[in-house]
């Protein structure tokens, strides 16, 4: 391994290619389709071309790919390769595209249409397209396909696709009594790879992400599910893991002997944008809390897994997750709040209230902010309250944890400080500048005696001197690379849904009585701030 010296920061760091390491093996993405339905949507356009576009500039994608979008809209390929390129106008990281290389990756894009997505015998068709794309591309027959739609079309898909027999698993008989057979005949015995990628939401309660599971797994296999989560893929989020396991100064104090509580923070500026259809039904608890908010607080809490394998780390996290003690809701009010934005300014700007937003109800009770107190029953954490938060339209754009630790056991400074000594904090920052930073005590320079606040700072940037990566591109690879390590598995996305199920039921028979209750550009509602403020402690302002 060499060491190299940053010339912005003159931080000395290891190059992050040569600690990957002689012995360790990234595992390789397979040559393969993709397949996305829902290819003329947002997520397609915002997210998966752009990071299909960076793969293929850093060289990191298979030699052999190709995308096949599949939408209702009637297109020519032409006109289809036309929208792409388009939603990589001011996406590309890279500035403007060369035409050499637009020309290159243009030829991946192809297009199929799909008018009704329950008409079996379009599938036939689908794949008819599908077989002939594989042999010109010479992808070998492995395929992704790629749920980028709405989600009520999810089932109908999944259906379909095994029905048709492209789940890989066969053809499953088109009838209700034979519902669950697969025709052994048709199994293929070519080692080729089929694998579903499904954007979130996964449902919208445990009810109905577990009948999601159970259509899933009916057609496929758990090895075959990639279900997202964007917030995996990001960089500082994968960090976590080595911060706590590949460093030996954290593990000893990682528990409630010297943490006295962690803080969780998503804080977004936007708005619901143009989501109201999805946001209403929805609110902050499933969008944010079920999914992202969820994972954080697996991998802060999480016990070393056994082996840096998927299944190892997922089967921590699930742990975590089981030991989260239920939300009580005889005391619904210390533990739970919800917010609802109100017209403010942002950045000197002023924005209307949620209710005013385009597509939402005059009176809506859908939370935009929601805050949580959880505990965690187990040894290490017992007695340690994690403080979860997030919303729209706050001050800032800022998602971040925040391990505060124990107090000094005996005050020897008191007479030099009013009001105690704030406690060390370690702050891991996700985004929007993702870095680690320690603040501690120390003595302020002169004659006096006097003490401070200080801070060291890590930031990725800095040190590593490169962008970091979209979450899209980490998770797309992954994908292609068969590794699931950073996608929910099934039974998580499950036990996140039942532990949330008590407080969305509550919240949804006794609708808040006084939305909006924070003004947009702010941080939250004054209950989340007395949540806290109970237990005589405050949040971090990001
Ligand atoms: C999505 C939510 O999952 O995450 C959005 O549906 C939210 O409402 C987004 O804005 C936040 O993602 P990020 O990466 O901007 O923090």
């Amino acid at each position: 391994m060499q060491q190299k010296e940053s010339k912005k920061t003159g931080q000395t760091f290891i190059s992050p290619v040569d600690s990957s390491g002689e012995d360790y093996q990234d595992p390789a993405p397979q040559s393969s389709a993709l397949i996305i339905f829902g290819a003329t949507g947002d997520l397609t356009q915002r997210k998966l071309i752009p990071a299909l576009f960076h793969l293929f500039q850093g060289w990191l994608l298979p030699d052999r790919w190709y995308v096949l979008g599949v939408g209702r809209r009637e297109m020519t390929e032409e006109q289809f390769r036309e929208i792409m390129r388009k939603s990589l106008d001011g996406a590309s990281r890279m500035g403007s595209i060369p035409t050499a290389v637009w020309e290159t990756f243009r030829k991946k894009f192809h297009y199929a249409t799909l008018k009704n997505f329950e008409n079996t015998d379009e599938y036939a068709t689908l794949e008819k397209q599908i077989v002939a794309l594989d042999q010109s591309h010479k992808t070998g027959g492995n395929r992704i396909f790629y749920l980028a739609t709405p989600p009520g079309l999810y089932s109908t898909i999944v259906r379909q696709l095994g029905i048709s027999g492209l789940s890989g698993r066969g053809k499953r008989r088109n009838d209700e009594a034979k519902k669950t057979e697969i025709k052994k005949k048709t199994i293929s015995k070519k080692k080729t790879s089929v694998r579903l990628i499904v954007e979130k939401p996964f449902g919208t309660d445990v009810k109905t992400a577990r009948a999601l599971n159970t259509e899933m797994r009916e057609v496929f296999g758990e090895e075959q599910l990639y279900r997202i989560d964007h917030y995996l893929g990001k960089e500082a989020v994968q960090n976590m893991l080595f911060l706590r396991f590949a460093n030996a100064i954290f593990e000893p104090i990682w528990n409630r002997q010297f943490i006295d509580h962690i803080q969780i923070t998503a804080a977004e500026t936007l708005g619901i944008e143009n989501r109201a259809g999805y946001y209403e039904g929805s609110g902050a608890l499933r969008d944010m809390f079920q999914n992202h908010l969820m994972q954080l607080l697996c991998l802060v809490a999480m016990e070393a897994p056994t082996a840096f394998q998927a299944d190892r780390i997922r089967d921590e996290k699930m742990k975590v997750l089981r030991s989260v003690r239920p939300i009580d809701l005889n005391q619904i009010d210390q533990c739970a709040i919800r917010g609802q934005y109100g017209e403010g300014l942002m950045s000197g700007k002023s924005v209307k209230e949620y209710r005013k937003e385009p597509g939402v109800k005059a009176n809506s009770k859908t939370e935009t902010f929601a805050a949580l107190k959880l505990y965690i029953d187990n040894w290490r954490w017992q007695g340690v309250p994690f403080y979860l938060r997030s919303g729209k339209r706050l001050a800032k754009k800022s998602t971040e944890i925040v391990i505060v630790f124990k107090a000094v056991p005996h005050m020897l400074f008191s007479p030099m400080v009013s009001g105690g000594l704030e406690s060390n904090t370690l702050v891991l920052s996700v985004q929007p500048h993702e870095g680690i930073a320690l603040s501690f005590q120390a003595k302020y320079p002169g004659p006096k005696f006097s003490v401070g606040r200080v801070t060291m700072d890590f930031n990725y940037h800095g040190a590593f001197q490169s962008a970091s990566p979209d979450a899209y591109e980490r998770l797309l690879i992954d994908c292609m690379a068969g590794d699931q390590m950073l996608f929910s598995r099934g039974d998580w996305i499950e036990e996140s849904w039942q532990l949330l199920m008590p407080l969305l039921e509550h919240w949804q028979k006794t609708p808040a009585p006084c939305f909006p209750n924070y003004p947009s550009g702010s941080f939250g509602p004054k209950e989340a701030d007395d949540l806290i403020k109970r237990d005589g402690r405050a949040w971090r302002r990001p």
